[in-house]
């Protein structure tokens, strides 16, 4: 491929050997990796480094949501361990974000910072129940641009969010997509999907996929079917 690849294998292993094992099957010239909370508080900075060995460019799923000055050095410390993208909250707030951004251009970082507005497993009910009205896409469109206004690169979401937020935040700003299935796979336990190519249709800059490629027997043969879909092979 000749442009960067949109995809990004999320490697939701509970243990470094065998997130290594599905890497070693993987080529980093053809996707990125998602590390999250699960492997990254079992195996630590050593899957960083494993991964960075092996030449994958990393997303970092932690989700940082805390004080400022701690999310700021959370985030500088991912950063200044090479990975390409990290996450906040954006409930975290305008100032929890900013000082997030202004230190990573402090430290002329240049890892991508992007923002989790409303998790997709929220329902309108639940972010009532914490103190929230008004419905999900109403705050997912509020937090997209107080991320965006707060430094922040994009956001990840839905790509049944991706063309609204489009509109309102820009075709620049990053849009990270999980929920993600080609129509060989199987939907598991995601209730809203998409196929890769209607995703970024709608608007996804980065389409994140787990299950379909780390389950599948062959996994480059589905990252290779999944960008023949892509290319509308
Ligand atoms: O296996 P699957 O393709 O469903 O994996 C999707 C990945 O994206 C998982 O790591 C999951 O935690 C993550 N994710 C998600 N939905 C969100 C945010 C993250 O599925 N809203």
């Amino acid at each position: 491929m000749t442009a960067p690849s949109p995809l990004i294998i999320a490697l939701d292993y509970p243990s470094l050997d065998a997130a290594l094992c599905m890497a070693d099957r993987l080529d980093p010239a053809r996707c990125r990796l998602k590390v999250g909370k699960e492997l990254f508080t079992r195996s630590g900075p050593a899957v960083l480094e494993a991964l960075h060995g092996r030449g994958f460019e990393v997303f970092l799923d932690m989700k940082f949501h805390d004080i400022p000055a701690t999310v700021a050095g959370a985030v500088q410390a991912a950063a200044e361990q090479g990975v390409w993208m990290v996450n906040v909250h954006a409930g975290g707030g305008r100032s929890m974000m900013e000082a997030a951004a202004e230190r990573l251009a402090a430290h002329r970082l240049t890892t991508h910072l992007i923002a989790v507005t409303v998790l997709t497993s929220m329902e309108a009910a639940d972010l009532t129940e914490v103190g929230v009205g008004g419905g999900v896409e109403e705050q997912v469109q509020r937090l997209a641009r107080l991320a965006r206004d707060s430094g922040m690169s994009g956001v990840v979401c839905s790509a049944r969010e991706a063309e609204a937020l489009a509109e309102s935040c820009g075709e620049a700003f990053l849009k990270v997509t999980p929920g993600i299935r080609p129509a060989f796979a199987a939907a598991n336990d995601q209730q809203r999907i998409m196929t890769p190519s209607a995703a970024v249709q709608a608007g996804s800059t980065h389409l994140v996929v787990g299950r379909p490629v780390t389950r599948a027997d062959d996994p480059m043969a589905a990252l290779g079917a999944i960008e023949a879909e892509l290319a509308g092979r």
